[in-house]
């Protein structure tokens, strides 16, 4: 389908099923075991009502789109999220992420498995200011982290993405009957004791990602990180985790200082700018968007900037009439919770 016909997010999915082969599209597609998370991830926006409010002055929401992810301006409060082999879509694979990012003057978390070396990524950058975050998988050989770790510094990514909710495989079925396997991460034994190792080989910031309950939040706020990434990897790992939002809204619940502590990122099934909303609106600073960039890249660079400009248009205008005026003053209070009780 040409880019213009397509109105919102869902729709870069549709347009990749009938472009893509069976096999890369699966491996994007693809939920772990029986999907219930996958589906969970997007179900769950649906089942909060929104509690909107009239009469409010919603002239300047434009002004309060723009914000800080440790410290780094950015235009939106969301950002591409790490994802694996993003050449099954496009011959240039990340090449127009790291583009589409700086055209659109957002974050872009790289994979370490990328498609493309981490030096084209690197190379793709239009200026060096431009802020790009590197997410890695670990194994126990902490020679090769280091040179792992001198690496991404040298490329000038501005912090680490460890993700620790895969010690083990994504049980993908869908995938499989293709061949397709998961990243097959060691069963590394990453403890907090490790992760501070990690800390003293490297001045950048490890931030990590897959945090799904507010106990390891916790740990993590009391081990001095300076920011979690709250994920369950888009329902490809473990089925049966919890989505970013229910996760998030346990940490309201329980222990809200962190959100003031840290930074919290979260992602998984975010595709309306409602859904962003309801996430900001428990704390999150900043939330990630996987799948749809990863097929908007059958349009290469154009259709990566294009998600960024539909994503901020249903921000601004969804916040609008919820009547927001600030988002940086969004609160739990313009969601109804209640639908938690009696799940
Ligand atoms: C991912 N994800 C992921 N996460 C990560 O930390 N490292 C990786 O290499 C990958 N690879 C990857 C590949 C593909 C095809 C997908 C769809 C996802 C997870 C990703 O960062 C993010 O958590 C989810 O994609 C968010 O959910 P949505 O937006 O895809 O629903």
């Amino acid at each position: 389908a040409p880019l213009k016909s397509l109105v919102g997010l869902p729709d870069f999915q549709w347009s990749a099923r009938q472009f893509m082969n069976a096999s890369s599209y699966t491996y994007y597609r693809n939920g772990a075991a029986g999907e219930w998370s996958y589906r969970n991830n997007l179900e769950v926006f649906m089942r909060f009502k929104l509690r909107p409010r009239v009469l409010k002055d919603v002239t300047k929401i434009q002004d309060s789109i723009p914000t800080t992810i440790l410290g780094h301006n950015f235009s939106a409060p969301f950002f591409i999220a790490p994802c694996a082999r993003g050449g099954y879509a496009h011959p240039d694979g990340e090449v127009n992420f790291v583009k589409g990012a700086a055209a659109g003057d957002i974050l872009y978390m790289a994979s370490l498995y990328s498609s493309r070396s981490m030096d084209d990524i690197t190379a793709a950058k239009g200026n060096s200011s431009q802020v790009l975050f590197q997410q890695v998988y670990l194994t126990e050989n902490m020679t090769e982290t280091q040179q792992l770790f001198r690496k991404i510094e040298a490329a000038g990514s501005k912090a680490i993405v460890l993700t620790v909710d895969g010690p083990g495989t994504g049980i993908r079925h869908r995938a499989a009957r293709f061949g397709v396997g998961s990243a097959n991460i060691d069963l590394n034994l990453l403890t907090w004791e490790k992760y501070h190792t990690l800390s003293n080989m490297t001045s950048l910031p490890i931030i990590p990602k897959g945090i799904q309950t507010v106990d390891d939040a916790r740990e993590a706020v009391a081990n001095g990180v300076k920011a979690i990434y709250l994920s369950n990897h888009g329902g490809r790992q473990l089925d049966g985790a919890p989505s970013s939002l229910e996760v998030a809204l346990e940490i309201h619940q329980n222990e809200p200082d962190i959100f003031k502590q840290v930074e919290v990122y979260a992602d998984g099934g975010v595709r309306y700018g409602s859904d962003v909303l309801k996430l900001l609106s428990l704390g999150v600073r900043a939330v990630g968007v996987g799948r749809p960039y990863m097929f908007s890249n059958i349009y290469g660079e154009e259709g990566v900037k294009r998600v960024t400009e539909m994503l901020k248009f249903e921000l601004i205008n969804d916040a609008a009439n919820g009547g927001i005026g600030d988002l940086k003053k969004i609160g739990p209070e313009w969601v109804d919770w209640r639908a938690l009780n009696g799940w």
